[in-house]
């Protein structure tokens, strides 16, 4: 199970080292799953300072370039000094605030050459999801629409746009069916990897297990849920129960 944390633009430093100390209290724990976070971008720290729980930090944005003339940006160079060799890509907020398809696919297209492991977003708004299953699965086709599937290091994560943030995820039935539609989609392109998916939107540790549970669901992205270390820690221990 990938149990991985979207802090958004939220902690601080000092939130970040007491993060890091409360999860080395349950280092046990921590091993069972792969777990991953995504830290405030002005709070990625050198990957060694991770080297001693078994956490791998991941980059929740990145510029398709090393480096150069992209203010406000952070490219590759800067990501491979902090020894960061994960990255977030395609996120329904990023895309909000102006990521398009080709971007998306830029930055997927970069990183991929670089050997990333990708976390590769893909989501549909309401007004999809209230024409039914076939509509979303044809909005969410768009959102891979030239991301290799062959890529060993890809992971995608599916957040309906509706959920994230939300009073509740998504039902049971909801992300049973989407993501079994989109296993068979992903296997009909690459037969030879059962690539891993995510569901995201309003995980926390009252439905965790539930979700963990769900036919194709290999892990969970989770947001406001993980913002607490022990809330994180609680839902570990509920995909393992
Ligand atoms: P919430 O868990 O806060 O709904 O956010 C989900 C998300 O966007 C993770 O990337």
């Amino acid at each position: 199970m990938i149990i991985a944390a979207n802090l958004k633009m939220n902690l601080k430093r000092k939130d970040l080292q007491h993060y890091k100390e409360t999860l080395q209290t349950q280092l046990s724990l921590l091993n069972s799953v792969d777990a991953v976070i995504f830290p405030n971008m002005a709070c990625l720290l050198d990957s060694s300072y991770f080297q001693d729980i078994p956490l791998t930090q991941g980059a929740q944005n990145a510029y398709p370039a090393k480096n150069g003339a992209y203010t406000g940006e952070i490219g590759s160079e800067i990501l491979e000094e902090l020894g960061i060799r994960t990255i977030l890509i395609g996120h329904s907020e990023r895309r909000e605030l102006g990521d398009n398809q080709e971007f998306c696919l830029a930055k997927f297209t970069y990183y991929q050459e670089l050997g990333f492991r990708i976390f590769y977003c893909i989501g549909e708004p309401l007004h999809i999801r209230k024409k039914g299953l076939s509509a979303v699965m044809d909005f969410l086709q768009t959102q891979i629409s030239g991301i290799d599937l062959h890529y060993p290091s890809l992971v995608i994560a599916y957040e309906p746009i509706w959920a994230i943030g939300a009073t509740q995820p998504a039902s049971i039935e909801e992300i049973s069916a989407t993501h079994l539609n989109l296993k068979n989609l992903f296997r009909n392109i690459n037969p030879t990897r059962d690539i891993p998916l995510l569901y995201g939107g309003s995980v926390k540790a009252d439905n965790a297990r539930e979700i963990s549970q769900i036919n194709g669901v290999d892990g969970m992205l989770i947001g406001s849920g993980a913002l607490n270390p022990q809330n994180f820690l609680h839902i570990i221990k509920e995909t393992l129960e």
